[in-house]
Formats: C-alpha cells, sequence, structure tokens
C-alpha cells in the first residue's frame, strides 16, 4: 500500500512543537506518510503578507489529510489568519463536521461534541456602517441553512447510533435565538424521526455550561452550532483533564477531499518555547485523523498510550517520547 499523503500546517505559537510531537508518535505506530510542511500562520504572514495561497489549497485537495498544529499571533491583527487560513480551510475543503470528543482521564465520562463548522456566526455575515464615527454601527449575523444544519445533524445521529450510550443531545439557544433556534429544533426533530433506537434531549447552552462542570456523564453526544460549540468545547477540555488534552477532526464526511485534524487548543504564545505545552491534543487528534484513514489498529494503540498516566509528565518533547515508547 502506497503511504498517505498529509499536509502539514505547524502554524504559530506552540502548534510547531505540538505537530512535530503527533508526526513522532505516527511514525512510531508504523504509519506509512509523506508529509509535506506548509509555512503558513501569523510569522508568514508578517514576512511577506502571505496567508493562504489559492495553490496551496488547490494542491491540499488531492491530498488525503491536513495536520495542523494552531494559528493566530498577537503580532496580527485578530481575524486575518484565523479567518485566512483556518476558516477558509473549514469552508472551502467542506468540513462541515467539528468533531470533539472528550474522555476523562479518571475514566468518569467519555463524550462527544459535533460541532457545525461552516455557518452560525462564523460565515461571516456583517459589516459596518460608519465606521469610526460616534454613530457606527456593527452587525455580525448568524447563518444557517436548512442543508447545513441537516448534514450536521445526520452526521450525529449516526454517530450516536453507533454508540452504546445511543443518546443525543441538541444543544442551542432556543429561548433566545427564536429564528435560528427553530430551525435547528424542527431539523433535530424530524431527523430523529428516522432514528428511533437514539434518545434524545435538549438543553439550552447556558444550562449546558452548568451540566459540563456538574455532570458531565449526563452526556452522550451533543450537536450544536459554531459558537456554542466553540465555546463548549474549551469548556468541556477543562473538565476533562484540561485543554491539553482535547483534540478534534474537522471533517469532510463526504470524503470529496481531505479532513483536517488539530488540537482544540489555540497557539498560547505566552508558553511558547519552554516545554510546557501538553502534546497529546495534537497526538490524540493524528490518532483521529489515522482513525479516519481507516488505520484503526494504530489509532486504537496511540489512544491506549495516551491513556497511560506515566506518559504524561514532563516537558513537551518528553511526554512526546514517552507516547511514541508506549505505542
Ligand atoms: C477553535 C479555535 C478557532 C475557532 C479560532 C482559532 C478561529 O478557537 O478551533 O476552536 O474559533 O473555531
Ligand atoms: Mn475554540
Amino acid at each position: 500500500m502506497s503511504n498517505y499523503v498529509i499536509g502539514v500546517i505547524g502554524g504559530d505559537g506552540i502548534g510547531p512543537e505540538v505537530v512535530a510531537e503527533g508526526l513522532k508518535v505516527l511514525d512510531a505506530a508504523g504509519v506509512g506518510m509523506d508529509t509535506v510542511p506548509y509555512d503558513l500562520g501569523g510569522a508568514r504572514y508578517l514576512r511577506d503578507g502571505t496567508v493562504l495561497p489559492d495553490e496551496v489549497l488547490a494542491e491540499w485537495r488531492g491530498m488525503d489529510a491536513l495536520y495542523l498544529g494552531a494559528v493566530g499571533t498577537p503580532d496580527v491583527p485578530p481575524g486575518v489568519i484565523e479567518r485566512g487560513l483556518l476558516l477558509r480551510m473549514r469552508f472551502e475543503l467542506n468540513l462541515y463536521v467539528n468533531r470533539r470528543p472528550f474522555r476523562a482521564p479518571d475514566g468518569s465520562h467519555d463524550f462527544e461534541v459535533i460541532r457545525e463548522n461552516t455557518e452560525g456566526t462564523y460565515a461571516g455575515e456583517g459589516g459596518f456602517l460608519r465606521k469610526h464615527t460616534p454613530a457606527e454601527v456593527a452587525t455580525q449575523g448568524s447563518v444557517n441553512t436548512r442543508f447545513g444544519v441537516e448534514r450536521c445533524v445526520r452526521y450525529a445521529f449516526e454517530l450516536a447510533r453507533n454508540r452504546p450510550g445511543r443518546h443525543l443531545t441538541l444543544v442551542h439557544k432556543t429561548n433566545v435565538l427564536t429564528f435560528a433556534g427553530d430551525l435547528w429544533q424542527r431539523t433535530f426533530s424530524e431527523v430523529a424521526r428516522e432514528y428511533p433506537e437514539v434518545a434524545t434531549a435538549y438543553n439550552h447552552v447556558d444550562a449546558a455550561c452548568i451540566y459540563f462542570v456538574e455532570n458531565p456523564k449526563s452526556y452522550d453526544v451533543i450537536v450544536t452550532d459554531n459558537l456554542f460549540g466553540d465555546i463548549l468545547t474549551d469548556l468541556g477540555g477543562a473538565v476533562s483533564g484540561g485543554i491539553g488534552l482535547a483534540a478534534s477532526a474537522n471533517l469532510n464526511p463526504d470524503r470529496t477531499g481531505p479532513s483536517m485534524f488539530e488540537p482544540v487548543h489555540g497557539s498560547a504564545p505566552d508558553i511558547v518555547g519552554t516545554g510546557r505545552a501538553n502534546p497529546t491534543a495534537a497526538i490524540l487528534s493524528a490518532a483521529m485523523m489515522v482513525e479516519f484513514l481507516g488505520e484503526t489498529e494504530a489509532a486504537r494503540r496511540i489512544l491506549a498510550a495516551c491513556a497511560d498516566p506515566t506518559t504524561q509528565t514532563g516537558t513537551t518533547t518528553q511526554i512526546g517520547d514517552a507516547i511514541a515508547k508506549r505505542v
């Protein structure tokens, strides 16, 4: 079998540090890969103004997967790299599901958040009126299409059906966001009829924050919109052993192009170069990548190595080495 072709974007801050450990572990797991590095992110932008060239995007379309560390740097105005690189990848490569699993290290809970990844407030709808005047106006709309919501909700039902818990919770704010919430709720209820074996529930997002902290065991699979999913998954990381363990998969479930795998955490410029970044989230994201490519045995071994508490002490490289050795 030929090697997988993986585009690798280390990115900014601790991104390159944690991605190096992920690649080390994939190598130790014996996954045959040809990696193609891409120098993109804030540092590159500051050097020559490049964010994401069309040719690079075209190259990625022919690859098996993309592996990303983190992007965003304080020296670049907010949004330039996030919108121009990360969100552009999610939108243009049709990565409409953001799958974020959470497993507490003590085994007390195991649940997944399915975050819609191409719409909502992230769609970029809105603008300014009378900018920089005392009477300025800024709007930022939330775009919710039946098509976009339904494909995400369907993915969540399929996932829930194949888990032992067979339970799916919709998280939204239907009591206030009565337009978007209504579309989400109706779509959820309609799709639910096709999955009688999956039990369903609904939580408002603010209440879900309480349950995440007080009783995460009550969740099996959660489906939610882009912004709620962004916020809720940082909280998910915080209640499941820390954001240093939170992995994610930006999936094109239709497999019409590569999917992208990255830790939930950001570039953490405050700890870059200190060895304090836990590479486990990036390593678990690499495991999700090889699992999606069909390398289930390698994925299982990486997961087991990460769950071994003896691998979880020391610096970024020491943790990476320990997991690689255990694999
Ligand atoms: C994430 C990140 C991104 C997001 C940022 C960097 C644009 O926070 O993947 O959760 O908001 O989606
Ligand atoms: Mn986030």
